[in-house]
């Protein structure tokens, strides 16, 4: 399905993490409604990817950035404002995941888990709300199906998500009366992506099975199906993008089914 709206015309979109997978194809999406669109990324690849978006005649700017850093992030967030304008949407795509026994899980792997999920996260919030404050606007954060439902061998990832979620609430009650809605979104395993390439060779090395037969354990528990693709992801952004007023603090599944609550 391919969703469609004037009302992001002119408004600044900002995604991190969008150098390339499901961050990029936001931008993209963002972009091909006229929006303004900040991409950030800690990879210098996210200026070949505004590149290309300019040369297609949409607005874009690429800044690289480690979300992690929050000064950094802070100084960020202004430029954007000083290049493009107060903030409409920010999604907070950038992450990171981890995929080994939990007994193996040493300082450095909670702390990355941590830093660029949830610090990194709540990071860019504080960076774009002066902004949005403003005028209101749209906060998505990503969570996934495994920060409702821990997934085993990624006990530091699903916890980090899972304190996404409860962050979204949060910020859900307290900015409110300004307009703005903080949602979270659960993806399930997304194909073609960062996270479901280094999820799987984990799972390959730990489980000692093939990917094939990897996706097709995982796929059985899922009522629709099939895993989930990027579209159905930038669907989902989209609408509580351009819509959705009346949502906020939710931590919406894209699982096919296989998470309910
Ligand atoms: N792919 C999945 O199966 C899946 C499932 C559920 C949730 N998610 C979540 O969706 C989001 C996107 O996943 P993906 O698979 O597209 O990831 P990806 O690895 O393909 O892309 C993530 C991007 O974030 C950037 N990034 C990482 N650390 C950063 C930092 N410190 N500062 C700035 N940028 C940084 C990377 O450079 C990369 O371009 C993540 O938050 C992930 O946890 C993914």
């Amino acid at each position: 399905m391919s969703l469609s709206t004037d009302s992001l015309k002119g408004k600044v979109c900002v995604v991190t993490g969008a150098a390339k997978s499901i961050g990029l194809a936001i931008a993209v999406k963002y972009a091909e409604q006229g929006a303004k669109v900040a991409l950030i990324d800690i990879d210098p690849l996210v200026e070949k990817s505004v590149e290309e978006l300019v040369a297609k005649g949409y607005e874009a700017k690429s800044y690289i950035l480690n979300i992690t850093d929050r000064d950094a992030v802070l100084k960020c967030f202004e430029q954007i404002v000083a290049d493009l304008g107060d903030i409409y949407a920010l999604v907070n795509n950038a992450g990171v995941v981890d995929t080994r026994p939990f007994e193996e899980n040493d300082e450095a792997v909670f702390e990355k888990m941590f830093k660029v999920n949830v610090y990194g996260t709540a990071y860019c919030i504080q960076g774009a709300l002066p902004s949005m404050k403003k005028t209101g606007g749209k906060i998505i954060n990503f969570a996934s199906k495994s920060g409702k439902t821990g997934s085993a061998l990624m006990g530091p990832y699903s916890a980090a998500k899972g304190a996404v979620i409860v962050l979204t609430q949060s910020l859900a009650f307290e900015y409110a009366k300004y307009g703005i809605t903080v949602n979270s979104i659960c993806p399930g395993i997304t194909d073609a992506t960062g996270v479901w390439s280094s999820v799987s060779a984990g799972y390959i090395e730990s489980m000692g099975m093939q990917r094939d037969e990897i996706i097709e354990k995982f796929t059985a528990k899922i009522p629709l199906g099939r895993l989930t693709d990027i579209q159905d992801v930038v669907d989902f952004v989209f609408f509580l993008t351009a819509s959705g007023e009346y949502c906020t603090g939710q931590a919406y599944n894209i699982t096919g089914g296989r998470e309910m609550h």
